[in-house]
């Protein structure tokens, strides 16, 4: 059986439109999929995070202190997807390894930030280390990676399939100008070394979501880290 991460960006859970009924398809889904694959899931921060990191910073707090408050968000988003999984509080750990070690066949864990310093992209990857896991399932708001900022670049095209030093050549040049990248480049790092493939992929499409889980072929990008 299949070992897979879904890193699902908070800005997919919670956009603040139609949240609980998107999180609940979402919870479906997943409970759908794990007859067929061993689950993890890790969610993200989105708008709640920056609020309250926001607001931190305004108050005078370093980097780290705002980070407290991201993770802080990420684990709220987390005990949301476990109540709509109708696993609430028992699914959700604050624990990469309890995480990886507590999930079966048919038992999904879920889990928000651990520490400081980096995104919940990391953590599905160190998830994945920990569960020897196949592949990590990026859901984010963009749909893949593109040669460039489709948003500022008419030209700028999608790209299927790539390697993982590639897109490491990207979140490493981007990781300079801004923190926000298209994966974390920790987690590029540790997919890297651990050979696990990511799939970058539209989060609200849930059928989108599901074939990346399953392993079927994806609009979205696959990094190939083998
Ligand atoms: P996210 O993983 O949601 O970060 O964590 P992000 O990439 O900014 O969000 P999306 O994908 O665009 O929605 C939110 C924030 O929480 C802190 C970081 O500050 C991060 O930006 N965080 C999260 C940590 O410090 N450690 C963690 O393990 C997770």
């Amino acid at each position: 059986m299949d070992k897979v991460v879904v890193s699902i960006g908070g800005s997919i859970l919670v956009p603040g439109d139609k949240d609980a009924e998107f999180i609940s398809k979402l919870a479906e889904m997943l409970k759908e999929v794990s007859k067929e694959v061993q689950l993890a899931v890790v969610c993200g921060g989105g708008k709640t995070a920056r609020y309250y990191a926001g607001i931190a910073k305004e108050l005078g707090g370093d980097t780290y202190q705002q980070d407290i408050l991201g993770i802080a968000a990420t684990r709220m988003n987390a005990q949301l997807l476990s109540l709509a999984l109708g696993d609430m509080p028992d699914s959700v750990t604050d624990s990469t390894k309890e995480t990886a070690d507590r999930s079966a066949p048919g038992n999904i864990t879920v889990m928000g930030g651990t520490v400081p310093g980096h995104t919940t992209d990391a953590v599905a990857t160190m998830v994945a280390v920990d569960m020897k896991a196949d592949r990590v399932v990026n859901g984010t708001a963009v749909d893949a990676v593109y040669t460039d900022d489709p948003r500022n670049n008419p030209d700028a095209k999608k790209i299927q399939s790539m390697t993982i030093e590639e897109l490491g050549n990207i979140v490493y040049k981007e990781h300079g100008a801004s923190k926000s990248s298209v994966f974390d480049p920790l987690g590029v790092k540790l997919a890297k070394d651990n050979r696990i493939d990511i799939l970058i992929i539209d989060g609200r499409n849930i059928e989108e979501l599901r074939n990346a889980i399953l392993g079927k072929p994806i609009n979205g990008t696959t990094v190939n880290s083998h």
